[in-house]
C-alpha cells in the first residue's frame, strides 16, 4: 500500500490522479489533500478519501472549509505554506503528488524530499525556479522524482532499459497550441477565450496559456534538462499538431524510441504512481486508422517568442529561470484577469528578464528573493 499526499488535488492533474487512485483502494491510500479556494470539491473529496490532514490557502478558507465538514470528521484543516509542508512531510506519507500550479510548488516538494518522501512531479515551475537544487537534494535524500508531465513521462519511458550514456538527444513534441496556424499580423487580435480553448488538452488555465504562447514547451525544456541531465543542444522541440507522439529519446546507434498514446493525463500520472509496474486503467488507445497522419514542423520562435525566452533563461542559468517563471505567472494572470493582451505576455517577460541582476548557483533564498523581485517589477 502507497500512501500519498495530494498537493493541489482540486485541479486538472489532481482530479484525475484522485480519480486512478479511487479505482486501486488496495494500492493506494490518500494521507492528506491541499487545494487553494476550491472549499465545494475539497470537501467533497475530504468525504471521498478520509485524509488525516487537508489544507486550504488560507486562515478565512479553512474556516469556511472547517463548517462544510461534518461535526465527527477526523481531518484536520491547516492552511497556508505551513499547511502544505506538512502535507508533504506527513510521517505516513510514502509519495507526494506535486500538482499545485507555480512557484507555490516549490518549498512544500524540497521540503518533502528532504523528509524523504518520493516526488510524482507535475509542477514543473518547480524544476525551472530551483531544477539543480531540487535533483541534487532527491539524490542525497536517495528519493525518486517520477514526471507527470505527459513528455517528460514519455521520455522517461523511452528510457527504460537503456544506457543515458547512450543517448544522443530528446525530442519533445508540442502540439503547438490554438495559434499554430495564425498569421502573425492576426496575433493582436487574439482573445482569451481563443487562448483558453486548447486544440487536443484540457487543463488548468495557466498551463493552458503557457500552451498558446509556447511558453509550456520552454518551461519543459528547462524541466527535462534537469530531470534527464541533458545540456540545453540535445534537447529538441518539435511541432506535433496530433498530440499523439508523446515524445522521443534518440540514440547514438540511430534509432529513436517513442511513447504513443491518446493525449490524457490519466497515463502519464498513473506511470508515475505505479512505476515500473502499469495499472489498468482501461485507457483507449488510438485510433490509428482514423488518425490516418502523424505530422510535423518546426517551431515558429518569431511568432512565438516565449520560447526563446525560456531557451535563453535555461542558457544563463542561475536566478534568470526562476526570474522568467514569475514574469510569466504575473503577465498570464493579467492576462487571464484581461488587463494585457496576449502580445504582451513576452514583451513583459523579456523586460523583466533584461531588468535582472543573475546570481549563479544561487541559494534557495537567492531564487525566492529573485521570485519575489520579479513579480514586484514594474511593468
Ligand atoms: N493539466 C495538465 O494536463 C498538466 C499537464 C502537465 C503538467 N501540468 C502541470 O501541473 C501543475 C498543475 O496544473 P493543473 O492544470 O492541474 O492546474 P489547475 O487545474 O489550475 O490546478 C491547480 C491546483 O493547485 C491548487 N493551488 C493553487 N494555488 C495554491 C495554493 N496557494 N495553495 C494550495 N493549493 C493551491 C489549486 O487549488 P484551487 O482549485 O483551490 O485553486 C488546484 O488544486 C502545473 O504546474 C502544470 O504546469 C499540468
Amino acid at each position: 500500500m502507497k500512501s500519498l499526499s495530494i498537493l493541489g488535488s482540486t485541479g486538472s492533474i489532481g482530479r484525475n490522479a484522485l480519480q486512478i487512485i479511487a479505482k486501486f483502494p488496495d494500492r493506494f491510500s490518500v494521507r492528506a489533500l491541499a487545494a487553494n479556494t476550491s472549499i465545494d470539491l475539497l470537501a467533497e473529496q475530504i468525504r471521498l478519501f478520509r485524509p488525516e490532514i487537508a489544507v486550504v490557502g488560507d486562515a478565512y478558507h479553512a474556516l469556511v472549509l472547517k463548517k462544510r465538514l461534518p461535526d465527527d470528521s477526523q481531518t484536520e484543516i491547516l492552511h497556508g505554506q505551513k499547511g502544505l509542508i506538512q502535507a508533504s512531510t506527513l510521517s505516513s506519507v510514502d509519495a507526494v503528488v506535486a500538482a499545485m500550479v507555480g512557484a507555490v510548488g516549490l518549498v512544500p516538494v524540497l521540503e518533502a524530499i528532504r523528509a524523504k518522501k518520493h516526488i510524482a512531479l507535475a509542477n514543473k515551475e518547480t524544476l525551472v525556479m530551483a531544477g539543480t537544487l531540487v535533483m541534487d537534494s532527491a539524490r542525497k535524500h536517495g528519493v525518486s522524482v517520477l514526471p507527470i508531465d505527459s513528455e517528460h513521462s514519455a521520455i522517461f519511458q523511452c528510457l527504460q532499459g537503456n544506457h543515458s550514456s547512450d543517448v544522443t538527444k530528446i525530442i519533445l513534441t508540442c502540439s503547438g497550441g490554438p495559434f499554430r496556424c495564425l498569421p502573425q499580423e492576426k496575433f493582436s487580435d487574439i482573445t482569451l477565450e481563443q487562448a483558453l480553448n486548447h486544440p487536443n488538452w484540457s487543463m488548468g488555465e495557466k498551463i493552458t496559456i503557457d500552451s498558446a504562447t509556447l511558453m509550456n514547451k520552454g518551461l519543459e525544456i528547462i524541466e527535462a534538462s534537469h530531470l534527464f541531465g541533458l545540456s540545453m543542444q540535445r534537447i529538441e522541440v518539435l511541432i506535433h499538431p496530433q498530440s499523439i507522439i508523446h515524445s522521443m529519446v534518440a540514440y547514438r546507434d540511430g534509432s529513436i524510441l517513442a511513447q504513443l498514446g491518446i493525449p490524457d493525463m490519466k497515463t502519464a500520472i498513473a506511470y508515475a504512481l505505479s512505476y515500473p509496474e502499469r495499472l489498468d486503467i482501461a485507457q483507449p488507445f488510438p485510433d490509428f486508422a482514423r488518425i490516418g497522419s502523424l505530422t510535423f514542423e518546426t517551431p515558429d520562435k518569431d511568432r512565438f517568442p516565449c520560447l526563446q525566452l525560456a531557451i535563453d533563461a535555461c542558457e544563463t542559468g542561475g536566478t534568470l529561470p526562476a526570474v522568467m517563471n514569475a514574469a510569466n505567472e504575473t503577465a498570464v494572470r493579467a492576462f487571464l484577469n484581461r488587463d494585457i493582451s496576449f502580445m504582451d505576455i513576452p514583451k513583459r517577460i523579456r523586460k523583466t528578464m533584461n531588468q535582472h541582476s543573475v546570481i549563479q548557483n544561487p541559494s534557495l533564498d537567492d531564487i525566492l528573493q529573485a521570485d519575489q523581485w520579479a513579480r514586484k517589477f514594474e511593468n
